[in-house]
């Protein structure tokens, strides 16, 4: 290479691939934040179940479906036999409950897709926040009126701790003196 070639190249195409480099960096950073923190994320499901429907218009408890959500870490999600239960009966001839026969007489289980999920390194436990009075609808929205469950909280370290250090912004039916969560490093990466 030249004396003139090599000026050119660190004076004027070195800073502008850096300036490249850094500006596709911090945009794509940026615009993807809301992806990375799981916000918005719907996932098509295997069987078209509407959670507006069966909680929302018909009622039923959330723990009716989601029984260890009281008992332990994981909320649980139902086995066919709880479906079956009352779809032995209800819209047999549909398109979506002949789907759901074939998972329950084949014995496969729903392949449902995860939505929420914190990274292993990180314990959560729904038992200890459901029972000091926290509501679904705190951390996961008004599921009661969505077809398709969405994601529309983050669970980002810095949304944990935001709660944790003053649940009642987050919790409408808390006081200021209600019961803080850990803030402590071992509390949740165990
Ligand atoms: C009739 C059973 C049933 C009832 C009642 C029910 N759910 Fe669900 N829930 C499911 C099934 C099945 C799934 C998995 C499929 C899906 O995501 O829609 C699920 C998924 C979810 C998820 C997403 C799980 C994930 O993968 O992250 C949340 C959050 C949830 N339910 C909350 C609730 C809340 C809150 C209520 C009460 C307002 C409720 N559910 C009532 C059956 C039920
Ligand atoms: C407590 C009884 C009950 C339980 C439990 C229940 N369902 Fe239903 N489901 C119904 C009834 C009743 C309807 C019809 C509601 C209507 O059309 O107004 C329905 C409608 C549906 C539909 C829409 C069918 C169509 O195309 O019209 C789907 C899909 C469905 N349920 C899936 C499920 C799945 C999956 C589960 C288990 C996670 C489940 N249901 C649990 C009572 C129940
Ligand atoms: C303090 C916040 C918080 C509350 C309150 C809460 N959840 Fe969750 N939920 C989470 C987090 C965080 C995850 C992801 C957990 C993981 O990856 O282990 C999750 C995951 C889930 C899942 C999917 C995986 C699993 O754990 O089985 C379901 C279903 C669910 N929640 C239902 C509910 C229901 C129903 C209620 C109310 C009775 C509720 N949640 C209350 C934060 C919460
Ligand atoms: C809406 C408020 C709220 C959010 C959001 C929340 N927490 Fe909590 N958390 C609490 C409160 C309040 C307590 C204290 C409950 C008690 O001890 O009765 C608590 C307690 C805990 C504890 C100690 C009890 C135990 O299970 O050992 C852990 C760990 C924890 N939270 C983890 C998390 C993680 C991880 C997240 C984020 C994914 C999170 N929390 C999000 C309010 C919240
Ligand atoms: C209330 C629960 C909670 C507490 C307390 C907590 N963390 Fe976290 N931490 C999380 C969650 C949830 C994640 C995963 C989500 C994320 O990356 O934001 C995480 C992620 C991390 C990561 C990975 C970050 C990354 O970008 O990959 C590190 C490192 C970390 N925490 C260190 C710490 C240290 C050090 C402390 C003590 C000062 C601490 N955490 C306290 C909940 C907590």
């Amino acid at each position: 290479m030249n004396k003139k070639i090599l000026d050119y190249t660190l004076k004027v195409r070195f800073p502008i691939t850096i300036f490249v480099i850094i500006a596709t960096f911090a945009i794509t950073y940026y615009v993807s934040r809301p992806e990375r923190d799981g916000i918005g994320y719907e996932p098509d499901q295997p069987i078209k179940f509407s959670h507006r429907l069966h909680a929302g218009v018909m009622g039923i408890d959330c723990k009716y479906c989601h029984t260890e959500v009281t008992k332990s870490r994981h909320a649980g999600i139902p086995s066919v036999s709880t479906c079956i239960n009352c779809h032995s009966v209800a819209r047999r001839d549909r398109e979506e409950i002949v789907k759901l026969f074939y998972y329950y007489e084949t014995n496969t289980p729903i392949p449902w897709k995860r939505i929420h999920k914190v990274p292993d390194y990180t314990y959560f436990n729904h038992s200890v926040h459901v029972n000091s009075g926290i509501e679904c609808v705190s951390c996961h929205g008004h599921v009661e009126r969505m077809d398709v469950v969405s994601q529309i909280e983050s669970f980002t370290m810095g949304s944990c701790l935001d709660c944790h250090r003053e649940p009642h912004l987050k919790v409408p039916q808390f006081t200021e003196n209600a019961k803080k969560g850990p803030v402590n490093c071992f509390a949740c990466h165990r």
